[in-house]
């Protein structure tokens, strides 16, 4: 039995320990193979040691791991271009962590805040949101458990109810300077922004002299079906940040911004590791492979495949609603039992996460096959 004492506890862990991973699939150190439809918290874009990544980190290693940040490289220019092009924004500051982008864009939008808006500050979050781990991030959050947790909070965020334009607009002052959200909350139990809210969302802001910023977090990269969430609505942010599956697995996330919004100074934003060429090597290969023809076509076409079934077993199982798009999808059991049904699956050879006391969250590589699909549904379906 592997003695785990030295690792820090901030979870529960169940007692297996993974030793290798191949797309789809996950091996423990018995030996074991698990199906994996949690994909290192939607990450894996292409899954487990997909074979152009290793080939993008062995390629990158031999020839430039680390510059430090203080100097161009040709993959952190390469990939920002990328993210601007295929964005229609303008400048990307790469960074580490889901939490540090977001910490970027909220020191971005005070900046500007500072020169162009008389130092408005607050910015506008949404209930059940999630934005990350750091201080600030837990107060733009709007997870309950967290209001008092390692108070005091950062301040300058005020919380609204998703999907009410009303509430967005009465919670507007002087001091205001943004509205952040996800296109999805994703962490929340894949809740959507509806398309008609983003776009209302987006006309307020106009009128309003205020700044959209989208956490793509978790539904950037494909993961929706389209290359950004924001995009099913056909609304442009002004600030946009990226994470997950941008890496792939490594650690890799982006801050996207509109020019007019681009205000940092030099020395107002930086990082030891932002931008080192290892890891943009791997975002190159992502956007690469990503934004190929046919690419998202078939995330689509599995999300599809994925909901479809997910509807299917709800109506066998007396379930709830299927949320979500693409390929982040939630199925509501209609009972509050999802962490049983979680530990049932993994017993049964199924990696699976309950964001929720009631749901289960769906979360494959976007490279899922059908066969894995179908596997994935048959066995929830004898766990049910
Ligand atoms: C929407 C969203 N924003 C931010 C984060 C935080 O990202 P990270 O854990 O990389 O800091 C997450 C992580 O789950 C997320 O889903």
């Amino acid at each position: 039995m592997t003695n785990f004492d030295a690792v820090m506890q901030i979870t529960k862990r169940p007692p297996v320990v993974f030793t290798g991973g191949s797309g789809s699939w996950l091996k423990d150190s018995d030996g074991r193979t698990y199906l994996d439809f949690i994909q290192g918290w939607a990450v894996n874009t292409l899954g487990h040691s997909p074979p152009p990544i290793i080939e993008a980190l062995r390629r990158q290693s031999e020839q430039l791991i680390n510059c430090s940040p203080a100097f161009y490289n040709d993959k952190m220019v390469r990939l920002s271009a990328l993210l601007a092009q295929h964005s229609g924004l303008h400048q990307v500051f790469l960074a580490n962590s889901g939490a540090e982008a977001n910490e970027g864009a909220i020191k971005l939008a005070r900046k500007w805040g500072t020169k162009y808006r008389d130092g408005a500050y607050e910015i506008i979050t949404f209930d059940h949101g999630f934005h990350g781990r750091t201080l600030a991030m837990m107060a733009a959050s709007g997870k309950p458990q967290w209001e008092q947790l390692y108070a005091p909070a950062v301040a300058g965020f005020v919380k609204v109810p998703l999907n009410d334009l009303a509430a967005v607009e009465a919670a507007i002052s002087s001091r205001t300077v943004g509205v952040m959200l996800e296109p999805i909350q994703g962490e929340a139990g894949v809740f959507e922004a509806t398309d008609a809210f983003l776009r209302d969302l987006r006309t307020l802001t106009h009128e309003r002299g205020l700044l959209l910023i989208l956490d793509e977090i978790q539904t950037g990269i494909g993961r929706t079906g389209t290359l950004f969430g924001f995009q099913h609505a056909g609304v442009a942010p002004d600030i946009m940040t990226l994470a997950k599956g941008l890496g792939g697995g490594v650690p890799l996330a982006a801050l996207v911004a509109h020019r007019d919004v681009c205000c940092f100074e030099y020395g107002d934003q930086g990082g030891t590791f932002g931008g080192n060429a290892i890891m943009a090597a791997v975002g190159c290969t992502i956007m690469d492979t990503v934004t190929a023809p046919g690419f998202l076509e078939r995330v689509t076409v599995a999300g599809e495949r994925l909901g479809n079934g997910l509807r299917a077993l709800s109506r066998r199982h007396g379930c709830g609603e299927v949320r979500g798009r693409g390929l982040l999808r939630a199925l509501n059991l209609k009972r509050e039992d999802a962490a049983s049904v979680v530990d049932r699956a993994m017993a049964e050879g199924l990696l699976l996460n309950g964001p929720r006391p009631d749901s289960l969250r769906f979360m494959p590589a976007l490279t899922v096959s059908d066969e894995e699909i179908d596997r994935m549904l048959d066995i929830l379906d004898a766990v049910l």
